[in-house]
């Protein structure tokens, strides 16, 4: 697996039981509603879209639910290299070609309860593709099989497609790089989801500085040494 997959690599360290933390979060607020289809997307690239999105499916799916990731970055798709899968047919095929879904859903080996639909071929207008009936239908008839679909996307401020598909689902949520996004990107993310009427579920915040003197350590409990149980400010 992909070293970005902390949560498969290293389910004890800190940053999985941040992932962990925010996989409660998720269920909580799914207590009176069903959050079944969730966007990740971000400002800018390079934010940890794809790294968050691919850790909280298999934290969720570790609980034992069903859970799906579909690549909706067909633009720069990197779902596949996270879970090492191949990306040689996807998504693409099926709104273009109408290949049926099972053709090009992937399992994975070491994740019982997690799928992967990656991008296939990269098309002309990743845009229009989004925005087709055949995509709505695809994501209505997901929703039957799937407990949580993940959408991954790519940067909502610099291209429509992250919009459109969060008209499309149940709930976003907005990855803020920690010390690297502007303000000003973040707030444009805001306009840009408030004008379609996408639900903000809550934002991420990536490349924080977890180290103890940072402001971002919080509680937790060490596994090796658990005499050690540091509290400090909980602004994460
Ligand atoms: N929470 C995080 N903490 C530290 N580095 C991260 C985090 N999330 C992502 N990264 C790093 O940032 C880079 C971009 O991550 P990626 O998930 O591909 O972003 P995006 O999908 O938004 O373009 C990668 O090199 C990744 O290792
Ligand atoms: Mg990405």
């Amino acid at each position: 697996m992909n070293d970005n997959l902390i949560t498969y690599n290293d389910s004890k360290h800190q940053v999985s039981e941040s992932y962990r933390m925010l996989r409660t979060n998720l269920h909580y607020l799914n207590i009176n509603k069903r959050y079944k289809t969730i966007v990740v997307t971000s400002s800018n690239p390079g934010e940890g879209k794809t790294t968050t999105l691919a850790n909280l499916a298999l934290t969720i799916s570790q609980t034992g639910k069903r859970v799906l990731i579909v690549e909706c970055d067909l633009r720069k798709p990197r779902v596949h290299k996270m879970f090492n899968v191949s990306n040689t047919k996807g998504i693409v095929n099926v709104i273009v070609e109408r290949v049926p879904v099972q053709d090009v859903i992937q399992k994975v080996k070491e994740l019982p309860n997690m799928e992967i639909m990656t991008a296939g071929p990269i098309p002309p207008d990743s845009t229009e593709l989004l925005e087709s009936k055949v995509m709505k239908e695809l994501i209505v008839n997901l929703r039957e099989t799937y407990d949580t679909i993940l959408f991954d996307t790519p940067p909502i401020c610099s291209v429509t497609d992250a919009a459109i598909l969060s008209s499309q689902v149940d709930g976003v949520i907005l990855v803020v790089a920690s010390g690297e996004t502007n303000i000003e990107s973040v707030r444009l993310a805001r306009k840009l989801l408030d004008k379609i009427h996408a639900n903000i579920l809550g934002v991420v915040l990536s490349k924080a500085d977890m180290s103890k003197n940072s402001k971002y350590y919080y509680q937790y409990y060490q596994y090796d040494n658990q005499t050690e149980i540091k509290k400090k400010s909980m602004h994460h």
